[in-house]
């Protein structure tokens, strides 16, 4: 299996996932409709060695001329529209891309004989945990917000397809993903880049959902690709792959550690109205891929967090070209 068709290569996890590919030697074919969410920067130290593709993937005439051109072996499926609060404001793109989208591209991966289909789902699909319990792949789904409920339809569309018609997909939910390159509109590079604007701006305030009790498993983007290639490489058809770092925080935390590390006080956090149907915690049970394929995290939350904060430091012009001020509003008291 040398060639892949990796959708949303151009997006925050799908890129680095580009990346690993062109240094393990596959030849890399990328489809992605470069939304607000896609940008081709974060592919640049590598454009010459990947074929690139502007495409929605829902266009099924211009994938199938993709297909045709490239012939790949795999197809690794990480193009999605990917923000819950996004989904809250207009849940129909998420309909449109996550489910027709994943549905157009399954049909024609049978069509053109694939070997494999790794379908990326999301831990979220599992719904919500109080404060003990974890996820485990038989778990029943549960989704609770728009998105979710759009990733819960397209991780499903992959079982029916493998079901019925022996595509051979293989289903991955991994949990939060942070790192180098993130769109700053989620919890990590927002925190990060406020904080950083608090240096020059008094008035600057981190908007905290509720109390900041949620929880979350926090997941290094090198580390996730890295899985992915492990369940490509010797993962087995019609199986699903829970892929967790064991790392859970509670949102506060999140926020107070990132603080630390920039000097920076703990009364720059803004309480604000929470989320509507936030998920109070998620946690995955991992084993079924560390005792079958041997997988382990590389990065603790400590070093990975360290690094994140650095990066956008040393690319704060990306960032900041990225980073509309969103406005929350403050908590009812
Ligand atoms: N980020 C996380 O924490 C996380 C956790 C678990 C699972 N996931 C899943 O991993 C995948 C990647 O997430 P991400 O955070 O990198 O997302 P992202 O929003 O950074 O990137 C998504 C990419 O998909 C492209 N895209 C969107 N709609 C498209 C369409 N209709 N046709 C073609 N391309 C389109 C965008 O241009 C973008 O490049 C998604 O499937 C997401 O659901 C993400």
């Amino acid at each position: 299996m040398k060639r892949l068709l990796i959708t949303g290569g151009a997006g925050f996890i799908g890129s680095e996932f580009v990346r690993q590919a062109v240094k393990r030697g596959y030849k890399a074919s990328v489809i992605d409709k470069l939304t607000y969410a896609g940008d081709l920067k974060r592919l640049h130290d590598i454009e010459k060695d990947i074929s690139f593709y502007k495409t929605d993937i829902s266009n099924k005439d211009f994938i199938e001329h993709v297909f045709n051109r490239e012939k790949p072996d795999a197809v690794i499926h990480w193009a999605a529209e990917s923000h819950v609060d996004r989904s809250i404001m207009d849940a129909l793109p998420f309909l449109n891309t996550n489910i027709l989208g994943t549905q157009a591209l399954l049909e024609l991966s049978l069509k053109h004989g694939v070997e494999k289909f790794i379908n990326i789902s999301t831990d979220e699909v599992y719904g919500e945990l109080k404060e003990t319990g974890q996820f485990y792949e038989t778990t029943q789904l549960n989704p609770n917000s728009p998105y979710s409920v759009s990733k819960a339809s397209a991780d499903m569309l992959g079982r029916a397809y493998h079901r019925t018609f022996g595509l051979p997909v293989i289903t991955v939910r991994p949990s939060n993903n942070y790192g180098p390159w993130q769109y700053p509109e989620k919890l990590i590079p927002v925190v990060i880049l406020k904080a950083l604007r608090a240096l020059n701006n008094e008035n600057e305030k981190i908007p905290v959902y509720g109390t900041g009790q949620n929880v979350r498993e926090w997941l290094f983007v090198s580390d996730c690709a890295d899985a992915v290639f492990k369940i490509l490489e010797q993962g087995q058809t019609g199986e699903i792959y829970n892929v967790g770092s064991g790392e859970e925080k509670k949102n506060l935390d999140v926020v107070k550690s990132i603080l630390k590390i920039l000097g920076k006080s703990e009364d720059l956090i803004e309480f604000v109205k929470d989320r509507p149907g936030h998920d109070f915690r998620y946690s995955l049970n991992s084993s079924k891929i560390s005792e079958k394929l041997g997988w382990k995290k590389k990065t603790s939350f400590e070093k990975g967090i360290e690094d994140t904060v650095q990066w956008y430091i040393d690319n704060i012009e990306w960032a900041n070209s990225k980073f509309k001020n969103i406005s929350y509003s403050k908590r009812n008291k």
